[in-house]
């Protein structure tokens, strides 16, 4: 197995070793109005399910990812969509991916109806209960393990770039520490599982498998949101 960076977040500190040399950046958190769009345009698509309808492009949940290559190559920069989402509070982490797992269990060979009722309202233990999101991190899971992969292996720092849709196009960079996650962490079952109550919808590509998930440390957030120029 691969040997990732070994990432240790205490007091508000994400420390790593990038080219030998240990680093250290202080968290910064996800402000209100980030959070608040994520929650209310998963809402908006909670109920276009609901309604039989399928949401166009879910831009907040899709942002891109930008990560740096070895400098000594061309173009040191790679960019590539992700699928990303808001994560619980770590103390709240395993009683949540216990029950979304237990809905996943009980989801098997129900009704169409039902189950959607079912998945949403799984979903909703997060999504409703914002004082239970963390707000000091984003997660999100990997599928191909090629470029991005081993450029966060290489070098954990990313940047995560969101953009809304009309009318109010909200835009965000997000400077993160990115923390490759081992199939045998909460985190990733809770990802998995998060994921597991819309694998089928058709919006997602179906995968056989996901080897990791990532957990993106928020350490610099510049909201870039469309605005008029003064003059
Ligand atoms: C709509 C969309 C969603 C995607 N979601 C993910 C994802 O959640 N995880 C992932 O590893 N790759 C995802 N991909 C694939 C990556 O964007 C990219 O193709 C892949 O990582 C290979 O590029 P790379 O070698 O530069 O990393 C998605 C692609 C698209 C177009």
């Amino acid at each position: 197995m691969a040997s990732f960076p070994v990432i240790k977040t205490k007091d508000g500190i994400v420390s790593v070793h990038i080219d030998n040399r240990e680093k250290h950046f202080t968290l910064e958190p996800l402000p209100p109005g980030f959070i608040d769009w994520q929650i209310t345009e998963r809402l908006k698509v909670f109920e276009f399910l609901r309604r039989g309808e399928k949401p166009a492009f879910l831009s907040p949940h899709l942002p891109t990812l930008l990560t740096l290559s070895d400098i000594n190559t061309d173009h040191p920069i790679n960019a590539a969509s992700k699928g990303v989402g808001l994560v619980p509070l770590d103390e709240e982490l395993p009683s949540l991916t216990t029950q979304l797992q237990e809905s996943l269990k009980t989801l098997q060979g129900s009704d169409q109806h039902s189950a959607l009722n079912h998945r949403l309202n799984a979903a909703m233990l997060l999504y409703g209960n914002q004082e239970k999101i963390n707000r000091f991190c984003l997660g999100g899971l990997e599928i191909f393990e090629t470029k991005s992969f081993s450029n966060i292996i290489r070098d954990p720092r990313v940047s995560l770039f969101f953009v809304g849709n009309f009318p109010l196009y909200q835009c965000y960079q997000i400077n993160c520490i990115a923390e490759i996650i081992d199939v045998n962490q909460d985190f990733y079952k809770f990802v998995t599982s998060m994921r597991g109550l819309f694998e089928m919808e058709n919006f997602h590509f179906q995968q056989p498998m996901y080897p990791y998930a990532i957990k993106y440390h928020t350490i610099q957030v510049f909201d870039k949101s469309l605005k008029v120029r003064d003059k």
